[in-house]
């Protein structure tokens, strides 16, 4: 498979290291900065081009996959562009960050023909599908979600897209604690409607967007998530998930489930390259998306998948303490 990579920066590290451990192969790198598309050649020894228009970089090369890992707020437009011109599409996550652009990114993945995937490489982490197992069959009727993290000024300085609306479209709710969101969506379905609280607490005057935010998301069965997420906490806490069924409780750590006080060890995925939040899902997931190309199927994390945790995200920003309906938003 060829591959490119478009935005040279953390993340795409753990792109290039899982590429090249499915046996693929890294054709071109876009970056609008050369010396950062420069040190993550060198540092895989890559033989390869560099562009700073991943335009241009499409048309002179000849590449397979395209994998988005730019900020957040280029994911639409570079996401639709390459579906556009017939590529397969693995994009970082948020798969955007304006209601409108879902509904543009899923015409786009219904006329491509190209797959596309968004990086929700969690859902690949043991403790996780555990859980997804157990709960097969079941109905949740009640979810608790929290991500208390520690994102003080030195994670901002220097890194302009961030911890503004307009690029990075949010703060610890579209960043750090989207994958925890996902996982309850896909554990839970998708809610009715939200009432969400947000402000920036701590890191007010470093950053525009809430550093700190709550959400309650309702369902139509009744059942009901509440969501907490901060980047505030002085500590980097495991993330806590808790649901209810019917006729149990279940409690999801990193490394274990405990399901009615009875402790199921899951092995914990650890990040072979980057920061041990990350996990170690990418390799799996990309492993898989690869696996799947030539199949008929759409990828199983694809466009319609990844929008349903925007919907939640994206509303709970628009409801800013009034309860609002997902649909409205559409
Ligand atoms: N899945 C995960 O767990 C996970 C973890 C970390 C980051 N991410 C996501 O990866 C993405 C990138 O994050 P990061 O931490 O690597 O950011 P970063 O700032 O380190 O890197 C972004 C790179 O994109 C480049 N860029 C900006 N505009 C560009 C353009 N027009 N064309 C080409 N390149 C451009 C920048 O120069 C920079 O090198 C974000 O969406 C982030 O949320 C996901």
């Amino acid at each position: 498979m060829n591959t490119c990579i478009i935005g040279c920066g953390a993340i795409s590290y753990v792109h290039v290291d899982s590429v090249l451990k499915t046996g693929g192969r890294i054709v071109a790198l876009a970056d609008i900065d050369v010396e950062k598309a420069t040190i993550l050649k060198d540092k895989f020894h890559l033989d390869c081009a560099i562009y700073t228009d991943y335009r241009q970089m499409l048309d002179s090369e000849d590449i397979d996959v395209v994998h988005i890992c730019t900020p957040h707020y280029l994911h639409a437009e570079m996401t639709i562009y390459s579906l556009d011109n017939g590529y397969d599409v693995l994009v970082e996550k948020p798969l955007c960050t304006k209601l409108d652009d879902i509904e543009r990114i899923l015409d786009a993945e219904r006329r491509a023909s190209g797959k596309l995937a968004v990086c929700l490489q969690n859902r690949y982490n043991p403790s996780n599908v555990k859980v997804k197992q157990l709960l097969d069959g079941k109905e949740v009727i009640a979810g608790v979600g929290m991500v208390a993290w520690n994102r003080g000024f030195k994670y901002y300085e220097g890194n302009e897209w961030k911890g503004k609306w307009a690029t990075e479209g949010g703060g610890a709710l579209i960043n750090q604690a989207l994958h925890t969101l996902d996982l309850l969506q896909w554990y839970m379905g998708e809610p009715t409607s939200v009432t969400a609280h947000y402000a920036t607490d701590m890191l007010k005057g470093i950053i525009e967007v809430e550093d700190t935010l709550m959400a309650t998301y309702e369902y139509d069965s009744g059942a009901n998530l509440n969501f907490y997420c901060t980047n505030c906490a002085t500590s980097m806490f495991p993330v806590q998930i808790m649901l209810a069924t019917n006729d149990s409780k279940i409690v999801l750590h990193p490394d274990h489930v405990i399901v009615d006080g009875e402790y199921i060890s899951t092995e914990e995925q650890n990040a072979s390259v980057g920061k041990q939040c990350w996990g170690g899902g990418h390799y799996i997931l990309i492993k898989d998306f690869y696996e799947k190309l030539r199949d008929d199927k759409p990828f199983w994390i694809n466009g319609v998948e990844g929008a349903k945790v925007m919907r939640m995200i994206l509303s709970a920003y628009a409801s800013n303490g009034n309860k609002i309906l997902l649909e409205e938003n559409l």
